[in-house]
């Protein structure tokens, strides 16, 4: 349930006209919800409330400052994965000690910079990593609370390219090394081996990988504990998943159902690393329709998104769902199921237009008819959207506006054509 609604016939994000919106800040444009942001993040601190987890936004998903700015006033810390994310989490106004820090390719500038903010947890992947933060956090004299990522190996779960937990991924270690690694630094001096994190891939659908890790991440605790760490975290991760073409997520009572009970066997510490379940179904992509062709015997939309906006559909064959901002003659509201037949609709490619074959936002849609100047909205895209937004074919980056009921604020400007070049005009500045 989000807060993007039609209201006679146009499309609201909560009191206020998205076309209002579009027409003030211009397109492409980022609009969020903010009571929808804080009904995501009140739904996951409700479900697991009675384990008084440590929520961590993950800042990949959506690393915007206003948006970190409400979820720390919310009580949220932050998950990050690199400099520039602790960056963000710090001018948001979290504490160290409610950050926590993922990634296989920390550097040394970064474990320097985490050790010095204070950070609650280093989630370590690799055996290397681990002894390379021993090494500095040694060196600085200070103390690295360290949870070991453990690759749980389950079965298949989301797309292949953000699975993070079958055999051969890139991420964590291996579950028959974690005991030899978690055995080689026992009694660091400055290493604090007090957690295991598992974060099993994003989206996921279904409780059951979640039921299938906690057990493994509970007998993994067990022996570590006897081994002589004092292990009191479960970091279970992200990946809660959402809805993008009807209503398919769980809520994140489901997640919880699985969970809860492991923490409260082993009387651990719960961290969680939500970002998608928080900010996906919070934000919008508002565009404008530039011109309508035939080609090949297809129907094209060009309108003035593009991958380098949104980059899920090229990336993952990712569906968004996209309606007009405001529904022509006869038109109905959009559907509450995008696979179903739709009746008043002609099937379209929805693209953009950057110079690439694979710049879509959809394929095969079915849209009502549409007029140049017509607005659209592709849903569900507050989560690796504008993360993941780039300069490519040297498009400035679009605006973001945060809604709060009646109210809105510009919490991103539109990049300029100078922004685009400022970084070689200073390089060549004394040429
Ligand atoms: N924790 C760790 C260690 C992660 O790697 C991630 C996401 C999260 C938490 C947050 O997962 P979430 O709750 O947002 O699902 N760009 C892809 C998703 C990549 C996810 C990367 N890691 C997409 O657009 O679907």
């Amino acid at each position: 349930m989000d807060h993007f609604q039609y209201q006679g016939g146009e499309l609201h994000a909560e009191g206020v006209p998205v076309e209002l919106l579009a027409e003030q800040f211009g397109t492409p444009l980022y609009v969020y919800s903010q009571a929808t942001l804080l009904r995501h993040l009140g739904q996951i601190q409700e479900a697991f409330a009675e384990a008084n987890p440590l929520i961590c936004y993950s800042v990949k998903s959506n690393g915007n400052l206003a948006l970190c700015r409400l979820m720390a006033r919310h009580g949220s810390g932050f998950d990050v994965t690199s400099a520039g994310e602790l960056h963000r989490a710090v001018l948001a106004g979290a504490p160290g000690r409610k950050i926590v820090f993922a990634g296989v390719g920390k550097s040394r500038e970064e474990l320097v910079r985490a050790l010095q903010v204070g950070v609650f947890l280093f989630n370590v992947e690799s055996e290397e990593e681990l002894h390379f933060l021993g090494d500095v956090a040694r060196e600085l004299d200070l103390p690295a609370s360290v949870a070991l990522r453990v690759n749980p190996d389950l079965p298949p779960k989301t797309h292949a390219r953000t699975d993070t937990s079958v055999k051969g991924v890139k991420f964590g270690l291996d579950i028959e090394t974690v005991l030899d690694v978690a055995r080689g630094v026992l009694g660091h001096a400055h290493l604090r081996v007090i957690g295991l994190h598992m974060h099993l891939g994003s989206p996921i659908l279904s409780a059951e990988p979640y039921r299938q890790g906690a057990a493994k991440a509970e007998m993994l605790v067990g022996e570590l504990r006897r081994m002589g760490h004092p292990i009191d975290v479960l970091n279970m991760g992200g990946g809660f998943g959402i809805h993008y073409r009807k209503q398919e997520a769980l809520p994140a009572h489901a997640f919880a159902a699985e969970i809860l009970p492991v923490v409260k066997r082993l009387g651990c510490r719960l961290v969680l690393e939500p970002g998608r379940f928080i900010v996906g179904n919070a934000g919008i992509l508002v565009s404008r329709v530039l011109y309508r062709k035939e080609s090949g015997g297809k129907r094209f939309i060009i309108q003035d998104a593009a991958m380098n906006d949104l980059i899920r559909p090229s990336l993952y064959d990712a569906f968004h769902r996209i309606w007009p901002v405001k529904l022509p003659a006869g038109a109905t509201s959009p559907p509450e199921d995008y696979e179903a037949d739709i009746p008043g609709t002609v099937a379209v490619d929805v693209v953009g237009p950057v110079c690439e074959s694979g710049d879509f936002l959809a394929r095969q849609r079915a849209l009502p008819p549409l007029l140049q100047g017509d607005l659209l909205a592709v849903f569900s895209a507050g989560a690796y959207g504008m993360a993941m937004a780039s300069n490519y074919n040297s498009r400035p980056r679009a605006a973001e506006v945060l809604v709060d009921g009646s109210a809105f604020r510009l919490i991103r400007r539109r990049e300029t054509l100078h922004d685009l070049v400022a970084p070689e005009l200073d390089a060549m500045a004394g040429w």
